[in-house]
């Protein structure tokens, strides 16, 4: 082959590899709108609900003369306002962010933040919630690409517990292997063994499409496992038909210099 050949070949390789990497991205972004979309509409639902209060908390305090009811009203009008903007702020920072740096983040307050996006869609899919949260660690990430990694960990555990049932979330700090896991946990209808050995592969679901035409697409896991492995993390599935499923994210714990790592040692020993 010439010289010339080998030139416009490497010249084609290059330009396909880019081509490649630009089709990831733009896979990423609209797997992140699809889990936004899968909770459109109990988000909707609550800012009718927090529009509710306010409207309803504005007319007692346009009723009342008296001091006590009007501050009452002002104050229930402030939570729900204040309540409205976490939703919204959480929703565009999360559908936003193309931020490729990873950082010390805090993983307990990674995972609060995307719980204010879910609450509500878990509360109306008659889903209980709890939380346990052993220790502060500290992990180096790219915090919105783990947020959309634990929204799709959730919205899979919701909808494999049709008619409700139970979840659990978990942080917690391994000093021993100096790592950080976070865990989600649901009592939904587990997953098959010979399902299990599939379930990270690229288009492999077992959701029907709804009335809408529109059920899975198969690519949640395989883009959760893509990110965790560029985090140097793992992502680990056990389950048991019948009784649940459970996913856990194990990253090395963040290596922080200075004020961090007093902080990190003291949220450690917390
Ligand atoms: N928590 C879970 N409980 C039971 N089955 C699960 C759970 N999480 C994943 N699965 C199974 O793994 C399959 C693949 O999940 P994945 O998130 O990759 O795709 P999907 O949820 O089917 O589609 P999409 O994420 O595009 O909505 C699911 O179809 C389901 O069969
Ligand atoms: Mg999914």
């Amino acid at each position: 082959m010439s010289d010339q050949n080998v030139q416009t070949l490497e010249q084609k390789l290059d330009a396909l590899q880019l081509e490649n990497e630009q089709l990831r991205n733009q896979l990423m972004q609209s797997q992140k709108m699809s889990s936004v979309g899968a909770l459109a509409a109990s988000i909707t639902h609550e800012f009718n609900n927090i529009l509710t209060t306010t409207i309803n908390y504005a007319k007692m305090g346009l009723r009342h003369n008296d001091e006590a009811t009007r501050e009452k009203a002002f104050n229930k009008i402030l939570n729900a306002g204040q309540r409205a903007a976490k939703i919204t702020t959480g929703m565009l920072s999360y559908a936003r962010n193309h931020n490729e740096q990873k950082e010390a983040t805090d993983l307990v307050q990674l995972v609060e933040e995307v719980l204010v996006l879910v609450e509500k869609d878990l509360q109306i899919h008659r889903v209980n919630l709890e939380t346990r949260f052993e220790g502060r660690p500290f992990a180096s990430l790219n915090a919105n690409q783990v947020q959309q990694v634990l929204l799709n960990l959730i919205v899979n555990a919701r909808q494999a517990m049709d008619g409700g049932g139970r979840m659990v979330i978990g942080v917690l700090a391994n000093q021993d292997s100096n790592t950080a896991e976070i865990s989600v946990r649901d009592s939904g209808s587990g997953i098959p063994a010979d399902q299990l050995q599939k379930i990270f592969q690229p288009f492999f679901t077992t959701k029907k499409a709804d009335a809408r035409g529109q059920g899975g697409t198969g690519l949640g896991l395989s883009m959760c496992r893509e990110v965790i492995e560029a985090h140097q993390g793992r992502i680990r599935v056990e389950s048991q038909v019948g009784e649940g499923t459970t996913f856990t994210l194990r990253f090395p714990l963040a290596v922080v210099q200075g004020d961090a790592a007093s902080n990190l040692r003291m949220h450690l020993a917390s």
